[in-house]
């Protein structure tokens, strides 16, 4: 037997595939300072946010709208370690690979980016670069430096530390730009969006404003906790409609469904 709300609910899995992407203003923001600060000379560029608000769905959309016009890399996952990091940056700026047993020398490789300034602008987005070491982050400032390659560096904010204030990220080469989570309207945007993508234009007049107002207190906005609290909220529906129907109505999901969600995804507590 098939639900209505299957679909809704595929709707919400997590996707960082540029073909789910939504115009939020915010995202269309951050994406135009994005492809400003990559025209300019001289900066590497930090992107960041909590987890869960965006920012490797877009490091996707700028890949895949540049990687036509610009010599441009994606760095979805930190390579396992210096080493590999190193003998991978060095593939793509040779075309060659390191001999067996061998370690990428570092000054060479400078000089040879050095050698490139002019010729090639080759640009590296990076990433959950949380996981990169501060010395290869000190080696990436470095090549940065020869101005033949750009870095788009991509890190988590976590709620103790605020990368902003670390020494490493106060110098004027940085460009800053942050992402955060939605406003009210925004997450309306969103969740609106993401249904009419689909044709699932019932299902999205089903969710009244003060229900909305209801998903985004639990979920404080962020784009993760919202897939999952959708996901959560259509699980519920699809269950009643095919087991039973007569508890449920079309025309609004209800306040009660929306806090079983909620307690489900340890949101509220009874
Ligand atoms: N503009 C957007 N359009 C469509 N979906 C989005 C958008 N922003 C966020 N999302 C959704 O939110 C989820 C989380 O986004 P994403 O994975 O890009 O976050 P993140 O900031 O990279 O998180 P983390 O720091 O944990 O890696 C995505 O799977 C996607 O479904
Ligand atoms: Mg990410």
């Amino acid at each position: 037997m098939k639900s209505r709300y299957t679909l809704a609910k595929k709707v919400f899995l997590d996707s960082t595939d540029i073909d789910d992407y939504i115009e939020i203003p915010s995202s269309v923001a951050a994406y135009e300072t994005l492809v400003e600060s990559i025209e300019k000379p001289l900066k590497m560029i930090l992107l960041f946010g909590r987890p869960g608000t965006g920012k490797s769905i877009l490091l996707n959309r700028l890949y895949q709208k540049l990687k036509h016009q610009k010599e441009i890399y994606y760095f979805e996952t930190p390579a396992a370690g210096e080493k590999e990091f190193f003998f991978r940056l060095f593939k793509i700026l040779t075309g060659k690979e390191v001999p067996k047993n061998k370690e990428v020398n570092f000054s060479a490789l400078v000089n040879f980016c050095k050698e490139l300034r002019g010729k090639r602008e080759i640009v590296f987005l990076l990433d959950e670069a949380q996981i990169y070491t501060p010395e290869v982050m000190e080696k990436i400032r470095l090549l940065s430096d020869t101005r033949a390659l750009k870095f788009v560096v991509s890190l988590h904010k976590t709620e103790d530390e605020d990368l902003i204030a670390k020494e490493h990220f106060q110098s004027r080469i940085w460009e800053v730009i942050e992402l955060s989570n939605a406003s009210d309207d925004e997450q309306i945007t969103y969740i609106h969006k993401k249904l009419l993508k689909k044709n699932l234009f019932e299902i999205a007049n089903s969710i009244k404003p003060k229900e909305m107002r209801l998903i985004h207190k639990l979920t404080k906005g962020n784009y993760r906790e919202c897939n999952k609290m959708l996901f959560t909220i259509f699980d519920i529906c699809e269950y009643y409609d095919l087991n039973e129907p007569a508890k449920i109505s079309y025309d609004r999901v209800s306040r009660k469904i929306v806090e079983m969600a909620g307690l489900k995804l340890g949101y509220l507590h009874v």
